[in-house]
Parts: structure tokens; C-alpha cells; sequence
């Protein structure tokens, strides 16, 4: 748990204006909100900068952050049309992710807030992905069963309200990104790896590998990639020639089936047993189309509500961070500027 101090040391403005930061990983990202309203979000990738490794190097990640910060604070002011005086708290993500990029965002917000002499609020990564379907809404969080599926988690959490969280089930080794990440690479496809199979898939068939649905039916709402990795690992020799247009189509096109199959089953299966009727989803791989499409209509066919994290908010970026630190915020929550970062930070 993040270390959040529910007292009420500040007070609260109707319509606040919050700069978050988000650098859990290799994206550089601030947005700044005033309320609900969005004034500002900037994100700089660094794909490019780790694409010759296949994955990220979190010494590239941490030179990358440091260098970009700057620019992208200046530019997220200049777009919201505010000095940073104007600002009534500071946030960022203090974990979990890689602790020398957690440490360059966590630094800058701090700083900011003691020159500034604001609150500092560190917010979970996972409560920013979590609540991000939720952006914007004045309704506050509905109940619901929420699975994140990112690059680094993949998680069912029933959600009861604002800090309200159980976590019901979890992947016992790869994360859905990683392992579409993995597979890519084992394809000779770029970094990040989600978008590129799901390029390549489009056309093709689905059905033509049959490749495993693991722990389908475990009884559990726990996930395993690892072994649909490596079965595409052992089937890929036993292919004449995977790098051909219309093998390579169908080889994505089942990858992706298998892993949306079971990223379906499970959350509907999770909703059911916690009697929730709103299933949400949020993280990098839901701006897959086929799960999209597949988690509506298994959805619709269960009779369950859906909503998704809009497609801007899916990877990583600071507007989900913000809206997450708004809603601590709105509750009187700030967090001690003597708060370290943590790699391992639970929900
Ligand atoms: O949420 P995110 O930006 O970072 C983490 O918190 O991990 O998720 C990044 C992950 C990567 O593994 C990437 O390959 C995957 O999301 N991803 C996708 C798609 N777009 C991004 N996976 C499948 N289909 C996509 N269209
Ligand atoms: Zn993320």
C-alpha cells in the first residue's frame, strides 16, 4: 500500500488544478487536471530507444526520463495554460515499476512540492490503470470487477470504491503483454510487441494453430501465459516458413485468440462469482481490438455492464495517474515527502 496520510491537511478546492507524473517504466509521461477536466497530457515514448533489445533497459529508461521530464513539464504547463504556482498538489507514481525510473518522477514531484510548498501525493500505478476507466466521470467508482492487463500485471481486483480493492486473481507468471512482447520478438517483430502481433493478425485465422488455453478451467481466478510462449516456441521449427505473410497472419491471429480467450472466460467467470454486474478493463493490451470485441460480447451474452478505459488512457500515461491522485484528494489524503519509491508496491 501506498503510505497515504487520510488526514485533512489541505482544503478542498471544488475544481483543484493537479500535475501528476508517470515514469514507472519507458514511458515519460505529466498531465495536469483541473477538476475532472483534462488540461493537459504528454507522453514520450522511448519504444525507439529500446527496440534494439526487444524489451526495456531500465539504465536507457532512466537516462530518457531524466532527459525528457524538463521539456514535457514545460510543454504540459504551456498546454494547460497555467504557471506551476497555480498548481495546488503534486503527484506521482511511486511504484511499482523499475526503481531508477520510479525515482526520476517521484524526485521532480517531491521537489516541486517542497518549492512550492503543496501536497505531495505518491500514487500506485496500478490504482492509476484501475481506475481509468472511470476518467472523468463525476459519478464517482461503481462497484465493479476490473482486470488490468498490462506489460507487467494482468489482475482481477474487485473494486468496492475509492481504495476499496481485492485482489481475486492474478498471472502465477508472465503478464499478457509480456508474453504478446515475447512472442513478437520470438516472430522477429518489433518492441512493443501488442500492437505489431495484433498488426499482423488482422486477416488471419485464428483457428488454424491450436494453441493452449491455460488454467482455462483451474477454478481460480489465476492466470499462466508462460506455457502458450513456449508452445509457440516449440511449434514455430515445425513450421515450413512462419515469416511468410499468411502463416505468419494466422500464427498472430491464434496467439492473440488464445490469450483473449482466456482473459474473457476468466473475467466473466470472476464477475459472476463476486456478483458484480460491471466488469471494467484497463492497461496496455486493452486497446486490443479482439479483446475488445470478444470481452463485449461475452459480456453482453453473461448480461454483464462493460466499460473500457478509453484507448488514450490504456498505456502508459500521467492523465490516469492525475485523475487517481484527484480522487485521493477529494478524499483528504496526501502522502509524507519522506515516502520512497517502491519497486514492489502492492494494490
Ligand atoms: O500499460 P502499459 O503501457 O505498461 C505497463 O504498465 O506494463 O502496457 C504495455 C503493454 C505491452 O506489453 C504492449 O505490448 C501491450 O501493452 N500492448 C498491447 C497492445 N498495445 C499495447 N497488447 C496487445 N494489443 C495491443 N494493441
Ligand atoms: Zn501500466
Amino acid at each position: 500500500m501506498v503510505n497515504i496520510t487520510p488526514l485533512l491537511q489541505h482544503s478542498i478546492a471544488p475544481h483543484p488544478l493537479l500535475l501528476a507524473i508517470e515514469t514507472s517504466c519507458d514511458e515519460t509521461a505529466i498531465a495536469i487536471l483541473r477538476g475532472r477536466a483534462l488540461l493537459a497530457s504528454e507522453v514520450a515514448s522511448q519504444s525507439a530507444a529500446h527496440q534494439p533489445y526487444g524489451g526495456v533497459v531500465p539504465e536507457v529508461a532512466s537516462r530518457h526520463h531524466l532527459r525528457h521530464a524538463p521539456q514535457l513539464l514545460e510543454r504540459a504547463t504551456s498546454d494547460a495554460g497555467i504557471s506551476l504556482g497555480q498548481v495546488a498538489a503534486f503527484a506521482a507514481t511511486s511504484g511499482p515499476g523499475l526503481a531508477s525510473s520510479l525515482m526520476i518522477g517521484a524526485s521532480l514531484a517531491k521537489g516541486l512540492a517542497l518549492g512550492f510548498d503543496k501536497p505531495y501525493l505518491a500514487i500506485n500505478h496500478l490504482e492509476g490503470h484501475l481506475l481509468s476507466p472511470f476518467f472523468g466521470s463525476e459519478a464517482g467508482i461503481e462497484p465493479n470487477v476490473a482486470l488490468i492487463v498490462s506489460g507487467g500485471h494482468t489482475m482481477l481486483v474487485e473494486v468496492n470504491g475509492v481504495g476499496d480493492y481485492r485482489i481475486i486473481g492474478r498471472t502465477v507468471d508472465d503478464a499478457a503483454g509480456e508474453a504478446f512482447d515475447k512472442v513478437a520478438k520470438m516472430l522477429g517483430l518489433a518492441y512493443p510487441g501488442g500492437p505489431e502481433i495484433e498488426r499482423c493478425a488482422q486477416g488471419g485465422d485464428p483457428a488454424r494453430f491450436g494453441l493452449p488455453r491455460s488454467m482455462l478451467n483451474s477454478g481460480d481466478a489465476n492466470f499462466s501465459f508462460s506455457g502458450l510462449k513456449t508452445a509457440v516456441r516449440y511449434l514455430l521449427p515445425k513450421i515450413a516458413a512462419p515469416e511468410d505473410g499468411k502463416v505468419l497472419s494466422d500464427l498472430c491471429a491464434s496467439f492473440q485468440r488464445a490469450v483473449v480467450d482466456v482473459l474473457v472466460a476468466k473475467t466473466i467467470a470472476a464477475a459472476r462469482a463476486a456478483r458484480r454486474s460491471l466488469v471494467t478493463v484497463s492497461g496496455g493490451v486493452s486497446c486490443n481490438h479482439e479483446l475488445r470485441t470478444q470481452m463485449s460480447l461475452g459480456c453482453k451474452r453473461a448480461g454483464l455492464e462493460l466499460r473500457f478505459a478509453a484507448p488514450r488512457l490504456c498505456t502508459d500515461n500521467a492523465a490516469m495517474i492525475a485523475f487517481a491522485a484527484l480522487l485521493r484528494w477529494e478524499r483528504g489524503d496526501s502522502t509524507p515527502l519522506t515516502t520512497e519509491i517502491n519497486p514492489n508496491l502492492a494494490l
